[in-house]
This record gives structure tokens, sequence and C-alpha cells, in this order.
């Protein structure tokens, strides 16, 4: 349940759409989902395999498992941990803010929700307030032991976080120009895939799922041996594509209803929710969106809470350090990190922050987020040469019967010996390195 909640975030409902959105809609799906049957899904159970069988954090699994070169790799996630949360805290407190503007406020009387969106994230002072508060109640949880707070976020939230995108896409659909939506969402026209769309896919999907950073290799290290990995890999991987597929089928029949572009890149649902909810009956649109962008910050919190659990678990694993003041000194740390993201979207006096790059403007928070997924797919393909050259696959798949008698004779073994032996490694090394190619070299 906490590694579905991890996989369930902001990456899944505000990300998801809008690469989908960039990049031809029904095509991207199709090789999205491609990606995380064939290459997400084992790297999955590789990395919770490592936890399980370690029983320690990101750095110390690899290190107790291949020695101290091996734990640079989880070093090298913890690190890239705290770069997603620094930036992912920023948009989380973007849905806070259009939370309690929607609940208690006057968003919805706005004209322009374009305009809206763009000045309310150059807004500092704003941005700022809602996301430190976000990562404040985010520390407040993993300081209490992550168990209560996730548990109260995914079996009440999270199935309200369901009945609603269900009762959006009702909505949606029977919305004028609902169906064309549809079709660029769900008919794919292979001519339109371009290599883009692969990188942004892998990419995406890695994030999706919080693969590659150690984040699950810190979940799996809590799984007790009589639970069975694989099946757990599998209702997470169901759970999170579930909710990525159902937010793509809400927005994109509201999209072509209400006329708009569906490549709108990252303001998408931030726009079209509210022009959506302001076009219902006052008082039942002001308590849908409330309702829509309150589950948005409890799928985000329960997102935040795994992600600052991993270095908070190294720190208190390794160094010995009391768990509360780490929590809460790592928050202050992350939280600073996170503030160039913050005002490189237009804050008066920050200009320089949004032209970055060599061959490319883009702004920080780009930047960052960019080069964040990048080593997610270096770490699992990393990752998966650790199985097999050092740990061997042999030992995983011993870690893998523990709790599942089924598994030695499965067809899924030989797959995943595939798998983490040869697909996942070559097809990560080769679309890492082009994506470096392309996002950070130009060519
Ligand atoms: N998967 C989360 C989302 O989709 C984001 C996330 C949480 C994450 N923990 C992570 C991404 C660890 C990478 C690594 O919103």
């Amino acid at each position: 349940m906490a590694a579905a909640g991890s996989a369930v975030g902001l990456g899944n409902i505000w990300r998801f759409p809008y690469l989908a959105g960039q990049n031809g809609g029904a095509a991207f799906l199709l090789i999205y989902l491609a990606f995380i049957l064939l290459i997400c899904f084992p790297v999955l159970v590789g990395e919770i395999a490592i936890g399980r069988h370690a029983g320690l954090d990101a750095y110390g699994s690899y290190k107790k498992i291949g020695g101290k070169k091996w734990g640079l790799l989880g070093l090298f996630g913890i690190i890239s941990v705290a770069l997603i949360l620094s930036f992912y805290n920023v948009v989380a407190g973007w849905a806070f803010g259009y939370f309690l503007e929607i609940a208690f406020g006057d968003l919805l009387r706005q004209s322009d929700f374009g305009t809206f969106f763009g000045n309310y994230i150059q807004d500092i002072g704003s941005s700022f307030w809602f996301s430190l508060g976000f990562m404040v109640i985010t520390a407040f949880i993993v300081t209490r032991g992550i168990q209560h707070g996730i548990e109260m976020a995914n079996k009440i939230m999270m199935p309200l976080l369901y009945i609603i995108l269900l009762g959006m896409i009702v909505y949606g659909i029977t919305l004028p120009n609902a169906m064309s939506g549809i079709r660029f969402y769900l008919v794919p026209e292979l001519g339109e895939i371009r290599i883009q769309t692969i990188f942004d896919a892998l990419r995406q999907a890695f994030f999706s799922l919080s693969l590659g950073m150690g984040a699950l290799i810190t979940y799996g290290s809590y799984v007790k041996k009589d639970q069975n990995v694989v099946s757990s890999a599998a209702i997470i991987s169901v759970a999170d594509t579930m909710v990525a597929f159902l937010a793509g089928l809400m927005i994109f029949p509201l999209v072509f209803s209400v006329g708009m572009q569906p490549a709108e890149g990252p303001p998408l649902v931030f726009v079209i929710l509210p022009k959506i909810f302001q076009d219902m009956h006052p008082f039942f649109g002001r308590f849908i969106g409330a309702s829509f962008f309150l589950m948005l910050c409890f799928a985000a919190l329960t997102s935040t809470i795994s992600m600052l659990e991993v270095p908070t678990a190294y720190l208190v694993d390794q160094k010995k350090l009391p768990r509360k003041k780490v929590v809460w000194i790592l928050a202050l740390v992350i939280f600073i990190m996170g503030i160039p993201s913050m005002v490189s979207q237009g804050s008066p006096g920050f200009e320089f922050l949004n032209k970055l790059g060599f061959y490319q403007q883009k702004d920080f928070m780009t930047f960052i987020s960019d080069l964040a997924d990048i080593s997610l797919t270096v770490g699992g393909c990393l990752m998966c040469i650790f199985i097999s050259r050092r740990w061997k696959i042999s030992q995983m798949h011993e870690e893998l019967s523990i709790g599942n008698e089924h598994y030695r004779h499965s067809f899924l073994r030989s797959y995943i010996s595939f798998a983490i032996g040869y697909l996942c490694p070559i097809i990560l090394g080769v679309l890492s390195v082009l994506i470096i190619l392309d996002k950070f070299v130009g060519l």
C-alpha cells in the first residue's frame, strides 16, 4: 500500500497527461504501457527484492550485498531523490494552493485560467508558503514513522481519488466534442511516433513507478519474508498505471470539449480543470473542484513522504542519527534546494533562471527535472547490472521464491531472468545515452 502510494502522485495526474498531450496521445499511451510491462515491471521486482534481501536503506543494501563501491549507486539514488523532491514539492505546493483557492477563495470566478496560472506560479509569496506548508506536513508524517500517515492517506484517499476520476470521466464524455478527445487518447496513429515520444514515455514510466532511485529498496526493506514480492509489484504497477490511464481519459475529452490544445505542457491540468469546474453549477463545481485538488494533494503527499524517507533511512541506518532531527534538517535543506525551481517560473527579478541551458532554453525547474529523470533510467540500468553481475540473478530468484511457492516454475521467472540480464540494461543503457544527447548536448 505504501509503495502504491509512493507511485501514485503528481506524476500520474499532472505529468502523465501533459506528456501524453505533447506526444500524440494514443501513441504515447501505447509505448508507455509497453515500457511498464516489459521494462519497468522486472526492474520494480528487482528493486524490492534487493531491499527485502538486505533489509537496509538504499546505500546500506547495495553495500551489504555488493561492497563499498556499489554503495555509491545507492548514494547516487539518494541524492537524485532529494533533487526530485526539491521541485516536486513546489508543484505539490501549487496543487495545495489550488485546493485552498477553490475551496475558500475566488479562483473559480476567474475569466482566463491560463493567465491566472501563469501569474499564480510567478507569485513568490504564495508559492513559498504553500510549498513550505507542504514540506512541513510531509516532514511531520515522516517523523512519526511513515505507517500511520500513509495508511490513512491510502485507505481513504485513494478510493476517493478513483471515484472522483471516474465521475469526471463520465461527466467529460457527455460534453460536446468529447469523442475527439477519446480518439486522440485511444486511437494511435503510428506515424505520429517520434523518437521524443519514446524518450518521454520511458522517463515517465520510471518516474511514475518511483523506480531507479532506491525508494523501493527502502520500502522493500520493510517487507516481511512471508509476503509475495512479485504479486505486490504487480499490484503496485496496476494501481499506478490505472490512475495515469484514468487521468488521461478524464483530461482529453475535457480539453477537446473546451477547444484547447492538448500540447499545453505543464499548465494543462491546472488550466483545464478549473475551467470545467467553473462551468458546473457553482456550489457543485466548488465542491468537486476542491475535492479533486485535495485528493491530488494526498496523492502527492504519499509520494513526498516516500522521497523524504529515502535520505532519512540512510542517515538513521548508516550514521545512527536521531530520526526526528534528521527529518527536519533534511526537509529544510531540500525545501531550500527547491527555491530556485520555485522562482524560475517567471518571478520578477529571477528572469535569469528561466532561460538556462546550452542549446535549448529551459527554466531551472525543467532543467532539474530533466537531470533527475536521467538519473532514474541510468540508476535502473546500473541496478540491473548490479543484480546480474554482482548479486547474481539466481540469488534474486531465491529471494523472490520466499513467500511465493509457485515462482520457481513460473513463466515470469524466465522472463525476469531475461529482462534483468539482457533486455532492461541494454534498452535502458542505450536510451539513457540518447536522452542525454538529446536533452543536454542538443544532438
Ligand atoms: N512516483 C511519484 C509520482 O508519480 C513520484 C515519486 C515518488 C518518485 N517517489 C519517487 C519518483 C522516487 C522517483 C523516485 O508522482
